[in-house]
């Protein structure tokens, strides 16, 4: 059944676990994650993002997703936005059919450009008003994503700062989230903690110094009744890393957040955790190995069925670890 973000973390608040929210722009992410919150007995957040929506067409995408509600009927599925960049992008996913929106006021229109909180705070309340009037529920972002190491947000394309973001900028202030949850009523709030999208989060193996974890307890803290999500939150597996390497990849050295830092945070109040990364690598290795091992095979099931069990694989651990199985 189709559930809002609102009853699903709200769940997960009383029970003490987390969500991952994949990102779907394809039936095979939709099948791995469907078939592995079956198995687990999980409940789902799957999220398009523009992007999604441009690559599978909004009709696609969201048959997609009311599909996997039909073959999985006894799956609470929210159907979120990732990442809107203005109140209009929220109105079509609300008209969509969409359970949850993403309003990221932290960038402009472009999703490249820093805001001030003002704008931030304006664009997101009109956000809440709208999509609460529909039984919709919002995420919203306070803080930029981006290294702690190079202030850069890493990605090149997609949702990400241009530009060089100051040590302010990429740590969401725990009084300035209160005011801003106070003044925006988001049902969700995006923090910002030294995690980047994409796979060129950390140089090595992250510490305190470039994950503020204790960012998210001083946060929790001071807004305990507010569910925070973290962006940027795949792990980057450096299985499958080396997997992409050795069958004609180049990927380099590159770490991302282990899943023991966000069951951490898992501790202190995080209720959504933003994955597309991990499943993008877990997908592009089974393509280059099968590729690789069988230059006969020319039928696209043949690896594309092989990407649905090796993303099976992520979203099964991701469910066991964060404490999702056996909620749904
Ligand atoms: O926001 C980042 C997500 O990984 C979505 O990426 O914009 O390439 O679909 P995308
Ligand atoms: P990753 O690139 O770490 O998977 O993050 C995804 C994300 O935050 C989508 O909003
Ligand atoms: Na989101
Ligand atoms: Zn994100």
């Amino acid at each position: 059944a189709l559930i809002s973000m609102r009853q699903l973390l709200d769940h997960a608040a009383e029970h003490g676990y987390g969500v991952p929210a994949f990102n779907v722009n394809n039936l095979e992410q939709m099948r791995a994650i469907m078939e592995a919150a079956a198995q687990t007995d999980s409940p789902v957040i799957v999220q398009a993002s523009a992007g999604a929506r441009k690559y599978a067409g909004a009709p696609f995408l969201r048959h997609l997703i009311l599909a996997a509600i039909e073959e999985f009927p006894e799956i609470p599925v929210c159907m979120h936005q990732d990442h809107g960049t203005s109140p209009g992008v929220c109105q079509r996913s609300i008209q969509l059919g969409f359970s949850s929106v993403m309003m990221d006021g932290s960038l402009g229109e472009d999703g490249k450009t820093p805001t001030t909180y003002d704008y931030n705070v304006d664009t997101t309340r009109q956000v809440v008003m709208m999509a609460h009037a529909c039984g919709v529920s919002v995420e919203g972002e306070l803080g930029c994503l981006g290294s702690l190491e190079t202030g850069m947000a890493g990605e090149e394309d997609g949702i990400g700062a241009e530009g060089k973001l100051d040590h302010s900028q990429l740590l969401t202030d725990p009084e300035e989230a209160a005011r801003f949850v106070q003044a925006t009523q988001v049902d969700a709030l995006a923090i910002a903690i030294g995690t980047s999208h994409g796979a060129y989060k950390f140089t090595r193996p992250p510490t305190g110094d470039v994950l503020a974890i204790s960012r998210i307890k001083e946060i929790h803290a001071r807004i305990p009744n507010t569910h925070l999500v973290m962006h940027g939150s795949s792990s980057v597996p450096q299985d499958w890393l080396a997997i992409i390497n050795e069958y004609g990849g180049d990927l380099g050295e590159t770490y991302g957040v282990p899943v023991a830092e966000i069951v951490e945070g898992i501790k202190h109040g995080v209720r959504k955790v933003n994955i597309d990364t991990d499943l993008r690598m877990a997908s592009t290795g089974t393509i280059r190995r099968f590729l690789a091992k069988n230059p006969k095979e020319f039928d696209p099931r043949k690896y594309l069925g092989e990407t649905i069990k090796a993303m099976k694989g992520i979203c099964l651990e991701r469910y066991e670890a964060f404490g999702t199985a056996g909620n749904a």
